[in-house]
């Protein structure tokens, strides 16, 4: 493998940040501590940094020694947590840190913060490129669309980039790998909200009302229906009702009940008629039943689609970091969802998975007993750096 040995030497200072950023996990928009702890890092290595964006969004800039193409790339990293109790029971866990608990790094954006650390550290002492590279450390990728945010806010506009790149390290593949393929990586992200109005009534005598769990319980059934007799067979599509909240106590009928859950799917077409079908599914089988339907569908990510020149190129620098056997060139997609697909929409760009090791002992993204794998930093931070002077090419 050819991770770079300056990198390779980094090993132990990025495994001691990747464990500090682990003990203190923030979630959406908060990651107050993990943005000054970036910043700290990338005005120590003598980049210039750019705060605010997004609340505490973070763009290191960094000029190689020349710039006569004047070339610009954006290399992005995700730093938010889940709402999880972690129950590893690592000396760096964040049980018992305070405001920390009940918060993990699941999903290892730790990992993914610091490997970019690690590849700005290496870049700004070479800076052995032609142009500029701007390093993008966002908040809120779960749920919240941090990525979303930093674009509305002119992200591109204010840190021009010819093309933008992201990783996810990926429980599963071996440390030493990657997979990337032109086209969908990972799907739209949608949730939906049905509340069913009936009548409560005594549970003995149901007939004196109009029983809104029965009426929920056909929709979600009748709803698994979308994928199976709506969508042609070789579109995916998944409709997953997550919540069924309803009545309080044994012998009531309740007035309502409330679905919700979330969608995904990789064609605009297949999305449309996902949300389409949902409502008139539950519209048709409310009216037959005597009841009320209030309906609400919100479109949050959408597919995170790679550039097929992008994504050539990103192969080529995962190959010439661990091997052109080892990079995966037609991954299956997932039907997880990435908020790196706003910055693919505004720019062209491409996404790569990272082997992360074994995923034995549940050691699964968004597991409570996940850890992102130390072993991979030096294989993440140089795959940076060596696509950033591939695509920009040697200092003149
Ligand atoms: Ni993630």
């Amino acid at each position: 493998m050819a991770v770079k040995k300056e990198i390779e030497a980094l090993h132990k200072d990025m495994t001691a940040w990747r464990r500090h950023v682990h003990q203190h996990p923030e979630t959406a928009f908060e990651e107050e501590k993990t943005s000054d702890f970036v910043a700290e890092k990338l005005e120590s290595f003598g980049i210039e940094v750019h705060r605010g964006l997004a609340g505490t969004g973070i763009v290191g800039t960094l000029k190689g020694k020349s710039d006569k193409n004047s070339r610009a790339i954006g290399l992005r990293a995700d730093m938010d947590a889940l709402h999880i109790h972690e129950q590893t029971n690592l000396p760096y866990a964040s049980v018992g840190t305070g405001r920390h608990e009940g918060r993990m790094h699941a999903c290892g954006h730790d990992g993914h913060t610091t490997m970019l650390l690690g590849a700005a550290r290496y870049l700004a002492e070479t800076r052995d490129f032609d142009g500029t590279i701007h390093f993008i450390f966002q908040p809120a990728e779960e749920n919240e669309g941090g990525g979303r945010v930093m674009v509305e806010e002119g992200l591109f506009d204010k840190f021009p980039c010819e093309s933008v790149y992201g990783l996810h390290n990926w429980p599963g593949r071996p440390v030493g790998t990657f997979a990337i393929r032109t086209g969908p990586m990972m799907s739209a992200y949608d949730i939906f909200e049905a509340k069913i109005i009936g009548k409560g009534s005594h549970a003995g005598m149901p007939h004196q009302g109009r029983d809104p769990v029965v009426c929920g319980a056909q929709i979600v059934t009748a709803w698994q229906t979308i994928s199976s007799r709506s969508t042609n067979p070789y579109d995916a599509a998944v409709v997953s009702v997550t919540q069924f909240h309803g009545g309080d106590t044994w012998n009531v009928i309740p007035e309502e009940v409330v679905l919700r859950g979330t969608t995904r799917s990789f064609k605009p077409e297949v999305r449309d008629s996902i949300e389409a079908s949902m409502e008139r599914i539950a519209r048709g089988i409310c009216q037959g039943m005597g009841a009320e339907l209030e309906f609400r569908y919100e479109r949050r990510y959408p597919p995170t689609v790679n550039w097929e020149a992008e994504t050539e190129v990103a192969a080529q620098a995962a190959a010439a970091v661990v091997g052109l056997d080892k990079v995966d060139r037609d991954p299956t997609p997932t039907m997880g969802a990435e908020d790196f697909a706003f910055m693919l929409e505004a720019k062209p760009g491409a996404y790569i998975w990272m082997g992360n090791g074994s995923d034995e002992g549940d050691r699964r993204l968004h597991s409570p007993h996940y850890d992102f794998n130390d072993e991979a930093l030096p294989v993440g931070a140089s795959y940076w750096a060596t696509l950033a002077e591939q695509i920009l090419g040697k200092a003149s």
